[in-house]
């Protein structure tokens, strides 16, 4: 997803989130309000410095824009980053200032949960702030754990890729899982409903062998699962599952997973290319979960979020096949596409409206 066509557009604004007496440490960046309010979750994580922590937020947030524009939410991107106190702290305390930051910025930014945060962290924030999501939900409403959603939304995405690329159904094919999380092992049980064999990789013995037992799936190392002999290779663990070096010896003809940031660097996005892997861009597959977590500060109900999470997949064929047309990869065609939507609300990203 760090792929960009365009040079690399400045925040829009940079709220800087500072009060020792709550232990609050961080930044709030909006990177682009062009089609609505900046959206984006909250990241409570421990960084080496506010210098790193601005610049996750600043990647993360100018993420967001692309991943929303693209999937057809109206709202912008953002990011908020915490940073984790050392040693003891007051978790309430500090997640009640932050919800009252998010309240200064009066709608501009609507919050939820990221890495680190939880819906207990997000309920402290609404007793600041309406503007935040990611709460428990109301009988038929949107809202709570996006993992569901989002794992709903990566299958779609492989399913529509693989009638493209493989030529086949998701049955009979072999996919190799990298990290067995709320995510990943959702997606493994779709997977295995569908017919698909299961190479599966976790750090955490006990996650493979659950699975194991349940879908009959193989259990590999974790250094190797990325070079399995699969057809499809679906990180769904960290960041930075796609390297050169991983490229070189992979055997999967497809990629496409939930991980946010699998290209390690952009130059990968080529390296995938030359050996004629196709990448489905992490950001358009994996966007269930803001789907989910936008339609409940909306308001809407599930229907409405199955609807958004329906177009993943024929989304998913159109970058794909225009990608193939043009013979670029996709991670471009998919940053052009939301570039577009982004202009097409008369802003480019980086301006706010
Ligand atoms: P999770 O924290 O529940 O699961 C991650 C899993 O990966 C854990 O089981 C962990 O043990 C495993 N893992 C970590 N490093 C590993 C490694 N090197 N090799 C193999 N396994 C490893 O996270 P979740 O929610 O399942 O998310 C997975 C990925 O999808 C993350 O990158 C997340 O940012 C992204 N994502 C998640 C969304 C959601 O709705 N939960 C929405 C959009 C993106």
């Amino acid at each position: 997803m760090v792929v960009r066509s365009t040079p690399h557009a400045p925040a829009a604004q940079v709220v800087r989130l500072n009060e020792p007496a709550a232990q609050l440490e961080g930044v709030i960046v909006i990177h682009s309000t062009a089609l609505g309010p900046a959206a984006g979750g909250c990241r409570f994580w421990s960084y080496p410095s506010l210098d790193d922590a601005f610049a996750d937020a600043a990647r993360l947030a100018e993420g967001m824009s692309y991943k929303n524009a693209l999937a057809g939410l109206p709202f912008g991107g953002a990011k908020a980053v915490l940073c984790r106190p050392d040693g003891a702290f007051d978790r309430r305390a500090l997640f009640a200032a932050f919800g009252a930051a998010v309240e200064r910025l009066g709608g501009r930014y609507v919050t939820a949960e990221d890495v680190g945060t939880t819906v207990a962290d997000m309920e402290v924030v609404a007793k600041a702030t309406r503007h935040v999501a990611g709460l428990t939900p109301g009988m038929g409403r949107a809202g709570g754990d996006p993992s569901p959603w989002t794992a709903r939304g990566v299958f779609d995405a492989m399913r529509a890729a693989a009638r493209l690329v493989l030529r086949s159904e998701l049955e009979g094919r072999t996919v190799a899982v990298q990290g067995l999380g709320n995510v990943g092992s959702d997606l493994c049980r779709r997977l295995a409903e569908a017919g698909a064999r299961l190479v599966i990789a976790d750090i955490d013995p006990s996650r493979c062998a659950r699975l194991q037992a349940e879908l009959g799936a193989r259990t590999m190392d974790v250094a190797e699962i990325a070079l399995a002999d699969a057809d499809i290779f679906a990180p769904c663990a960290l960041g930075g599952a796609l390297t050169h070096s991983t490229v070189k010896r992979m055997k999967a003809r497809l990629v496409c997973g939930a991980a946010n940031n699998q290209l390690a660097n952009p130059q990968v996005a080529a390296a995938l290319l030359e050996r004629g892997i196709v990448y489905v861009p992490d950001y358009v597959a994996n966007a269930g979960g803001i789907i989910s977590a936008t339609a409940e500060y909306l308001r809407e109900d599930l229907a409405e979020v199955a609807a958004r999470i329906q177009q993943i997949g024929p989304r998913v064929a159109a970058i794909l096949e225009d990608a193939s047309r043009e013979r670029l990869s996709p991670a471009i065609v998919a940053d052009r596409m939301a570039e577009r939507i982004m202009a097409g609300a008369s802003e480019t990203p980086g301006q706010a409206r």
